[in-house]
């Protein structure tokens, strides 16, 4: 097999078009006490830099994109890419937009791949990089462990499929909608391999840019209440959408949104399948009348009503889609990522950390008798014209009445169940008398 080197890649042209400025995060300040990248030699010897640390493993950022609010979610990464080396055997990643290159050192170092490609698009990241990678031994010829590349994402992609070098796992950390990648990475992955697709486009999913949606995803969103969880499905739907082109099947092993940006993640397991599967992928509707959601597969697409149309007027509900309408997570991977966290000390010292209240609140979710989206505590209380119960309070009685009901980890003050909103106000409101 032909091995991808800087080497071999820098026969192509770097970039087809300019890429877009990162926005990052953590500017310097003016008295910042590095010295800026361009300076005359004189300089160079003077460079020191400043160590970030993440689990235990030290690396620098400079003035790469670096977010420590990622850290989750590389972790969910991480242990994925772990479970699938200790399934499997072997493991090799692609790192498609690296950034410092964090990512690409946890999944050598924690996951223990057998090697790495680290690329982004901005060869001024490079020595940043190759700082961090270099704690982990390279390795020489068919050994390498791991090589840096500064290429379009795409051109890396397509690369491969010409070369037929696949990935078991492709990390595609980008930011904005761009999703031009859904097209090229599916020539790239192995079978049952993963792909780890982040989408920071919290205006679409939020239904405010309809045409954007469309064009990135294929999706048509409106503003709904669960937005952020549609975000996620979006997201789920468009790969879903580009892989049955392509002979494919997507399905998430967790989805995970995270406020800080906003910042949509989905780990997908890719399958073989010749024929589509429109099981999951169809259309979701929301009435502002009585607040009730409802999933439609494609042949119901004519029938799109609200059954309280007949008792309190006609009602018009709002629809978005196509989209993914099936579970957001694999339980019983998301159970092993627990127990694997657990066995490396990153959960379970008592202290409840953020991952591990995350992880037990993703396996809550999976219930399959919860439905998509989650009920804010907010909205039904102001159909109910009183204040919320707690949220605990609430729960109980849901299930006391035989609902399923779980939190959601999209929203803090909110529920997913499958009880309708005229249900869940008429609780509320007894739970207030009593
Ligand atoms: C969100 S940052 C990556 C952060 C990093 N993965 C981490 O966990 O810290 C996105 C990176 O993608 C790079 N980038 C943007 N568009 C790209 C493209 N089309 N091809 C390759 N790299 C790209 C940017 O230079 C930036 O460093
Ligand atoms: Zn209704």
């Amino acid at each position: 097999m032909l091995t991808l080197t800087p080497e071999t890649l820098s026969s192509f042209t770097i970039f087809h078009k300019p890429l877009p400025k990162s926005p990052n995060p953590n500017p310097k300040p003016s008295n910042s006490p590095h010295i800026p990248r361009f300076n005359p030699p004189i300089y160079a010897n003077c460079y020191q830099p400043t160590y970030q640390s993440e689990r235990g493993l030290q690396f620098e950022t400079e003035d790469t994109f670096f977010r420590h609010e990622s850290a989750t979610g590389r972790d969910l990464g991480v242990l994925s890419a772990a479970l699938y080396k200790q399934s499997k055997q072997h493991l090799r990643v692609l790192d498609a937009m690296c950034g410092c290159g964090i990512r690409s050192l946890r999944y050598l170092a924690e996951a223990e791949a057998d090697f790495v490609m680290a690329n982004d698009g901005n060869d001024s990241h490079r020595r940043v990089i190759l700082n961090n990678l270099k704690k982990i031994d390279r390795g020489s010829g068919d050994e390498k462990r791991w090589v840096v590349t500064h290429f379009d994402a795409n051109r890396v992609l397509s690369e491969c499929y010409l070369k037929r070098e696949f990935f078991d796992l492709i990390d595609i950390d980008s930011f904005g909608s761009d999703s031009s990648f859904l097209r090229t990475v599916f020539n790239a992955v192995k079978r049952d391999g993963l792909l780890y697709l982040t989408s920071t486009d919290g205006y679409s999913s939020g239904g405010h840019r309809p045409n954007n949606s469309l064009a990135a995803y294929g999706a048509y969103i409106r503003p709904m209440p669960y937005s952020n969880e549609i975000g996620l499905r979006m997201l789920i739907g468009g790969a879903v959408r580009e892989a049955s082109a392509q002979g494919y099947h997507v399905a998430p092993l967790f989805s995970y949104y995270s406020y800080h940006g906003p910042v949509f993640r989905v780990m997908l397991r890719v399958h073989r399948k010749p024929l589509p599967d429109s099981r999951h992928y169809g259309f979701i509707s929301y009435c502002e009348q009585c607040g009730n959601s409802q999933a439609y597969c494609w042949e119901e697409l004519g029938q799109i009503s609200c059954s309280c149309s007949n008792s309190i007027g006609p009602s018009s509900p709002v629809v978005s889609g196509p989209l993914w309408t099936g579970p957001l997570h694999d339980a019983t991977h998301i159970t092993a990522m627990l127990n694997l966290a657990e066995q490396w000390g990153w959960v379970g010292d008592g202290a409840g950390t953020d991952l591990e209240k995350l992880l037990k609140r993703m396996i809550d979710e999976s219930n399959p008798r919860l439905p998509f989206g989650y009920i804010k505590l907010d909205e039904m209380a102001s159909r109910a014209k009183m204040n919320s119960p707690s949220l605990k309070t609430m729960m109980s009685a849901i299930q006391k009445e035989g609902y399923a009901v779980s939190r959601s980890h999209i929203a803090s003050n909110a529920i997913k169940t499958n009880c309708p909103m005229k249900e869940c106000v008429r609780i509320a409101k007894e739970l207030m008398v009593h």
